[in-house]
C-alpha cells in the first residue's frame, strides 16, 4: 500500500559507511531545503567483500529504520547495495527507493565514443555484473571491462588520495584497464570520486571519469518533482546522521567527504 508522502519529510540515504556522503554532499547542492537521514553502517562496512543474501539482509533492516524516520523516499548511496539488494527493495518499499547504478550506466553509455568502458568497483559490485547489464541495456554496442579496486576504500578512509602509495596501487589496478583503450571509466563506488586525481593521472586525459553522485541527486530531484513533494519550508534543513558504531570517528572522517563539518551523528543499533 503506497503511503501518504509529506513534503516535509526527511529524504533517507544509506550507505555501508562514511562513502554515501559523496551523495549527501551532491543533495546538498541541487536540493538544498531537503531535510535528510543518514544512515551509515560502520559496524558493518565493508560490503564490497559480502554475499548477495547479506546486503539484502543488511540494506532491509537499514530501510526500516529509515521509515521509522518517516523518509519520503530512499536513496540507496552504495554501490554494492544497488548491484545487489535493489532490484528486491524495490518490491518492498512503499516510498520510492533509487539506486546509484543507472544513473552511472546511463551517463557512460552517452558518454562513450569507442564504445570501450570500464568499470572500477568492490568486488561484489563486479561479480554481480550489474552495471555490465545495465551498461548493456542502454547501449547493446558497448563493450565493458571490470576491474574490482578493494584497497581504494580503506585509502580514502585513511585519506590517502594523493598519496605514493595509492598511485602504485592505482597502476597496479588501472594500468591493465588503460592498455584497452577504454574512453570511459565508471566509478562505481563510493569512495573513488575521492581519488579523481589519482586515476585520472593514471588513465591519462582522454579517459572519461564518470562519477554517479551528480546525477543520482537529479534523479531523486526529479522523483520529488513528479511526486509533488520537494519541500516548501523556507527553514534552514535538518540534517541527522545514524551509524550503527562509534558516532566520533564518523564525524572526523565526514569532513573528508563533505568538505564541512557536521554535527548531530547518533548511533543506532540494528
Ligand atoms: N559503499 C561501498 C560501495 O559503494 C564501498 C565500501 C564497502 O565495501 O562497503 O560499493
Amino acid at each position: 500500500m503506497p503511503r501518504h508522502l509529506d513534503p516535509q519529510s526527511p529524504i533517507g540515504v544509506f550507505d555501508s559507511g562514511l562513502g554515501g556522503l559523496t551523495v549527501v554532499k551532491e543533495l546538498f547542492t541541487s536540493l538544498p531545503k531537503e531535510n535528510v537521514v543518514y544512515f551509515g553502517d560502520t559496524a558493518r562496512v565493508p560490503y564490497g567483500t559480502k554475499s548477495r543474501e547479506t546486503i539484502i539482509r543488511y540494506s532491509r533492516e537499514i530501510v526500516e529504520v529509515l521509515l521509522k524516520y518517516k523518509v519520503k523516499m530512499v536513496v540507496v548511496a552504495c554501490n554494492t547495495a544497488s548491484s545487489l539488494a535493489l532490484d528486491v527493495l524495490k518490491k518492498e518499499c512503499p516510498v520510492p527507493i533509487v539506486g546509484v547504478i543507472d544513473p552511472g550506466a546511463q551517463k557512460a553509455a552517452l558518454s562513450t565514443k569507442s564504445k570501450k568502458v570500464g568499470i572500477i568497483a568492490t568486488q561484489s559490485t563486479v561479480k554481480s555484473g550489474k552495471y555490465a547489464r545495465r551498461l548493456k541495456d542502454f547501449d547493446p554496442k558497448v563493450h565493458v571491462i571490470s576491474q574490482p579496486c578493494p584497497l581504494f576504500v580503506p585509502l580514502v578512509e585513511e585519506g590517502w588520495f594523493e598519496h605514493d602509495i595509492t598511485r602504485r596501487v592505482a597502476h597496479e589496478y588501472l594500468d591493465a584497464l588503460k592498455s584497452q583503450n577504454i574512453d570511459t571509466l565508471i566509478l562505481g563506488c563510493t569512495h573513488y570520486p575521492l581519488l579523481k586525481k589519482t586515476i585520472s593521472r593514471v588513465m591519462g586525459p582522454k579517459v572519461t571519469l564518470i562519477d554517479s553522485a551528480r546525477e543520482v541527486a537529479m534523479e531523486v530531484k526529479t522523483t520529488l518533482q513528479g511526486q509533488n513533494i520537494l519541500n516548501p519550508d523556507k527553514k534552514a534543513p535538518r540534517y541527522l546522521y545514524l551509524v550503527s558504531d562509534e558516532p566520533d570517528i564518523f564525524k572526523y572522517r565526514a569532513v573528508r567527504f563533505l568538505g564541512t563539518s557536521i554535527r548531530n551523528v547518533k548511533r543506532c543499533s540494528l
